[in-house]
């Protein structure tokens, strides 16, 4: 792994972005409905309550906004909830839609109680935004015909569909966009227990023969993130196929994930050399994350979006008024002295 820059993060094997080698596979392993879906119990709880009143009805779904770490499960959820409602799922991304008439395209060809996903929608640009506020709310956009003087503004009406919006960064999104969705649900990293299964479940769909506990090493060390584990189950497959007998065991999965540097909890060299700059560059900190960005020679979205949940959901990073800490756990777990003045300090802010 080239380890400059946001390179090393593009590439990175536990990267939660969605990578082209995960595209198909993970079509063919998404769950069609909410009772195949593993974890995030709440958000499955309210879908099903939202989803049986709208189907009594006869109305579409109300517009659902998902927020969270990337490769969770967001498009996995929007595609249920087609399925689940019985429509077509309609599935682009807020960059894709550069012009008004881009949205207005996608609109007008949409049917009745159709499921429109919109990925990364906090990066939709506000000419597009503004068409789509009348589109959720009044089911009708307006289009203006002509130029200069003789321009008019035609409104063309909708039919009555379902908007699922998904971002990882729900605090970008503008007020009045966020304030359009009736549905709004927050999705958890997972937890071994949860991935453990979901881990199980891809390896009976691809026929990979895996026991409890080699499914169990791969979880622990998939950053809560379902899109990391079914990665990491087609790279240890490899590892068992070549030096084993195919099966992924306890012991194939640990050969093949310290092969791979991911340690035992999962983090990747990234995670490491992050905790290693706060740790060593700034005293453990506090350190704004633009100044931790920098002498990392990333972007601060990268470590906010990608680092930072897990590395917090592990209690090895805190984030203070002042910056983000390295916690006593992450000096241990990077072998470094806990001193009584970094338990001390760390007391401190965690009061503030
Ligand atoms: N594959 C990816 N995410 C999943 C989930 N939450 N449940 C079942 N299978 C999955």
């Amino acid at each position: 792994m080239i380890e400059t820059g946001d390179f090393a993060f593009e590439n990175r094997l536990v990267t939660a972005q969605e990578l082209e080698e995960d595209t198909g596979t993970e079509r063919g392993l998404r769950p069609l409905s909410l009772t195949e879906y593993i974890g995030q119990t709440k958000v499955k709880e309210n879908l099903a309550i939202y989803m049986e009143a709208a189907k009594r009805r006869e109305g579409a779904l109300d517009h659902v906004l998902l927020y969270g770490p990337p490769g969770l499960g967001k498009t996995t959820l929007s595609a249920i909830i087609a399925h689940e409602m019985g429509v077509n799922l309609r599935i682009t991304t807020g960059p894709a839609i550069e012009r008004p008439g881009d949205l207005a395209a996608i609109l007008t060809n949409l049917s009745p109680g159709d499921v429109l996903f919109i990925d990364e929608i906090h990066r939709l640009n506000r000419a597009v935004e503004e068409i789509l506020y009348p589109a959720l709310e009044d089911h009708a956009i307006d289009i203006v015909v002509g130029k200069g003087p003789s321009a008019r503004s035609l409104r063309v009406d909708l039919p009555e569909f379902t908007l699922v919006g998904a971002t990882t960064r729900a605090g970008q999104l503008s007020a009045p966009l966020r304030d359009r969705f009736g549905i709004v649900q927050r999705l958890e990293l997972y937890t071994p227990a949860q991935l453990s299964d979901i881990i199980r479940r891809s390896a009976q769909i691809l026929e990979i023969p895996c026991t409890a506990d080699g499914a169990m090493e791969l979880a622990r060390r998939s950053r809560g993130t379902p899109r990391i584990a079914n990665r990491l189950l087609r790279r240890v497959r490899d590892f068992a196929d070549v030096i084993g007998n195919g099966e992924i065991t306890q012991e194939i999965a640990k050969i093949a994930l310290d092969r791979l540097e991911i340690d035992d909890l999962g983090l990747d060299s990234n995670d490491r050399r992050m905790l290693d700059m706060i740790i060593k560059g700034y005293s453990g900190g506090p350190v704004g994350l633009e100044t931790l960005a920098s002498a990392l020679g990333e972007e601060a979205v990268t470590l906010e979006d990608v680092c930072e949940p897990f590395l917090m959901q592990l209690g090895f990073l805190s984030r203070t008024p002042r910056g983000r800490c390295a916690t006593a756990l992450a000096y241990q777990h990077l072998g470094y002295p806990v001193t009584q003045e970094i338990s001390s300090a760390q007391l401190t802010l965690d009061t503030e």
